[in-house]
């Protein structure tokens, strides 16, 4: 899926090398900063790690969709899952009016994008209430078909696990997929002489194809053992672990919450939302998490508080950030310093990397750092710090 911050790249050159390493080891793997579950899905499905993984993290699209892996030992039917919940949300769907007024719309205007959006923001106005999506998003991220299309498909999820977390996880994805916006979600693309063509690309999308390209990438992603995900500040999550554990921190480097980012899947993945508002269209602060991680004036404390609380379980830590100064104030630098007051920090090659390449910024990296390198709009070239901490005394 889209997602920015994801750790894909980098499993691929040193990170994976040093989770291979030390996997053996260890009687569980906690990711408490979850994300879009790349680490954990390269820990359960790739590597194959035979003991229970717990995810953690204050967004419930991430942990929906680490869940949807997971949480179960076996693949699952895509077909049976299809016909239970896609066919029977397209029958709903193609009687409902709004879909064939959207449909209608599509033919008027597809020769020109520009009144396109406008209309398509004036027929969303129109309530609805099979579900969020329609007025939160139509004409917006998703076109008014798409948007009826994602609200049918939330309306009729299964009822219980594990499909319901396969179900809800393969929405997601199509949703990051198909969302005109760069990557994110923190504003849509507008119909601009520029941006127009992303939208018509975007907008073009079959949801439900998607939607099914999404359940058979995720039916045979499973865990070996039975995990756990849970909506949860980190700080909750780590007194429950034990000595023996492998925790992968991955902690936001942005100084701008990443609930201002990803508002769309979330959501989703809530099944509802209240008012939204700009042009963003975001629902209000009190539906966003927010993280001290992101928030400049507490970043430093948080840092130093987390590692305090992980040293105190004797846990064997993998913590991964920008290496140079990140727009939290935080830097890779930071963690090393403050991680020798707590850990054993190994100064092995193997234990200890500088991995290049290019980096989202999240919409907020250090300007220095845009200014010295070759900004390509929401990535740049950078430099990643991965850390071995162990625990002191071993
Ligand atoms: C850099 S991203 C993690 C990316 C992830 N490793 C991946 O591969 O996709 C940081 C994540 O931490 C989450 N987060 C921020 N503050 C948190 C906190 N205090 N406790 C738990 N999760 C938090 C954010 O919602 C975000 O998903």
């Amino acid at each position: 899926m889209k997602y920015m911050g994801s750790k894909r790249h980098m499993l691929e050159n040193g990170l994976g090398e040093i989770l291979r390493s030390q996997l053996p080891h260890a009687k569980r793997f906690i990711d408490p900063f979850a994300g879009s579950g790349g680490v954990i899905n390269y820990v359960a499905v790739e590597r194959k790690f035979k003991k229970p993984i717990i995810a953690g993290d204050l967004q419930k699209y991430s942990v929906v969709l680490a869940r949807a892996v997971i949480g179960r030992t076996a693949k699952v039917d895509v077909e049976r899952i299809k016909k239970s919940w896609i066919e029977l949300a397209k029958k709903e769907v193609e009687k409902s009016t709004l879909y064939i007024k959207s449909e209608l719309l599509d033919k008027d205007y597809s020769g020109d994008i520009k009144k396109q959006v406008m209309m398509s923001r004036k027929l969303c106005e129109s309530p609805s209430k099979t579900g969020p999506i329609w007025n939160a998003y139509g004409g917006h991220y998703f076109s008014p078909k798409q948007a009826i299309v994602f609200d049918y498909l939330l309306k009729n999820i299964p009822n219980s696990s594990p499909n319901k977390d396969i179900c809800l996880a393969a929405l997601i994805i199509a949703a990051s997929r198909c969302a005109a916006a760069p990557g994110h979600t923190a504003q849509p693309f507008q119909p601009t002489k520029g941006a127009g063509k992303f939208i018509k690309i975007s907008w073009g999308i079959d949801v439900f194809k998607s939607c099914e390209a999404a359940l058979k990438e995720l039916a045979p992603m499973h865990a070996q053992k039975k995990g756990e995900a849970h909506v949860m500040d980190a700080e909750k999550l780590i007194p429950k672990l034990k000595e023996g554990d492998l925790v992968f921190i991955d902690p936001p480097y942005s100084g701008v919450q990443y609930s201002r980012f990803y508002h769309v899947l979330e959501t989703i993945a809530r099944g509802k939302c209240g008012e939204v508002s700009g042009v963003g269209r975001y629902p209000a602060n009190n539906e966003r998490p927010q993280s001290k991680f992101s928030n400049t004036s507490q970043s430093l404390k948080a840092l130093d508080d987390l590692l305090v609380a992980l040293a105190k379980r004797r846990v064997m830590v993998i913590f991964t950030f920008p290496k140079g100064k990140a727009s939290n104030g935080l830097s890779g630098d930071k963690v090393a310093e403050y991680s020798q007051k707590y850990f054993k920090l190994s100064k092995r090659r193997t234990h200890r990397r500088v991995i290049s390449g290019k980096f989202s910024t999240l919409g907020g990296n250090n300007k220095k750092l845009q200014k010295n390198s070759k900004v390509k709009k929401s990535r740049i070239d950078s430099e990643e710090l991965v850390l071995l901490l162990k625990p002191k005394g071993k």
